[in-house]
């Protein structure tokens, strides 16, 4: 890997300066999908349509494309030269990242039940989007963030870290709510009771949203409130979209019951 990013780069500095180019780039990709998503709903899953490929069979598409996001972080902490991972904020991000993805990509994926088969524009979207974001990530956080060494009793570390922790067990367990729904082969739609679902529509992407904010929060970056904006473009459509269906699909969906924010939207 190291031979690669020398390859790649002429110096730190530069590598540096890509790193803070690519943070941009995402935020202005997630402006252009928040435009994008105002006409069209993400295309997978219940809205998943020929119009975008052929069909990936679903347990492949996710563990394939949520890869990269586990193994090229993996390859940048375990056998690249990273200056920082000795330092105890870097730790614990990464160790934070780490538990999020090794969830996704290692054991998700073969806990669906039912789900449609992916199109093969989204899935080959995904691939890449895990291997842009788990460099950036990782490599920002392996070899160039610094904190101040009370970083980790610093009041934005410790709020960040503990949304990180609610909203990553918010979606773990709206997740299995979801799969809870349908008994093997069933691939059809219920209505999701329990947890956060009792609140709002979204509840698996209202944690999702958190678990990033909160590690933006105590991230303190570019890179890591980049990704926490385009999540949060992604999820949030998603979260509205699933809302409108429930309401169309079911004549007894649960009037008070929000699309992603309790009590509020
Ligand atoms: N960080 C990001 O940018 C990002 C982007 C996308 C997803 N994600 C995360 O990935 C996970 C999955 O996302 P998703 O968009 O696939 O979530 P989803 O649309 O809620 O679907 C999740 C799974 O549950 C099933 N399901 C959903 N609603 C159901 C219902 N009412 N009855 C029965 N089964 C139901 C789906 O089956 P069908 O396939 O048949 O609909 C699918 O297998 C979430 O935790 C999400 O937060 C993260």
């Amino acid at each position: 890997m190291d031979a690669l990013l020398s390859r790649l780069f002429s110096s730190e500095e530069e590598e540096l300066y890509i790193l803070d180019c690519m943070a941009y780039s995402m935020v202005f990709m997630a402006a252009c999908t928040f435009v994008t998503l105002l006409f069209e709903n993400v295309p997978y899953g219940r809205y998943a349509t020929s119009k975008y490929g052929f069909p990936v069979n679903v347990k492949f598409a996710w563990f394939v494309q949520e890869m990269p996001a586990f193994l090229v972080p993996l390859c940048l902490v375990v056998w690249t030269s990273s200056a920082k991972t000795s330092l105890l904020p870097n730790q614990l991000l990464i160790a934070m990242y780490f538990c999020h993805y090794v969830q996704r990509s290692l054991i998700y994926p073969f806990l669906i039940r039912g789900g449609k088969s992916t199109p093969f524009i989204s899935f080959a979207l995904a691939f890449v989007f895990c291997i842009y974001n788990g460099y950036m990530q990782i490599r920002y956080l392996s070899h160039y963030a610094e904190y101040p060494a009370d970083w980790v009793t610093h009041p934005c570390f410790i709020t960040g870290s503990v949304l990180w922790l609610v909203g990553w067990l918010v979606n773990v367990h709206s997740d299995h709510i979801l799969r809870n729904l349908r008994k093997p082969r069933e691939t059809g739609y219920k209505i999701p009771k329990g947890g956060m679902f009792e609140y709002v529509s979204g509840a698996n992407f209202l944690g999702e949203i958190t678990e990033w904010a909160g590690f933006a929060l105590a991230g303190h970056s570019v890179h890591s409130s980049a990704f926490a904006i385009f999540t949060t473009v992604v999820l949030a459509s998603r979260a509205v979209a699933h809302h409108k269906w429930y309401l169309a699909k079911f004549e007894d969906y649960p009037k008070t019951r929000k699309a992603l924010i309790p009590f509020l939207f």
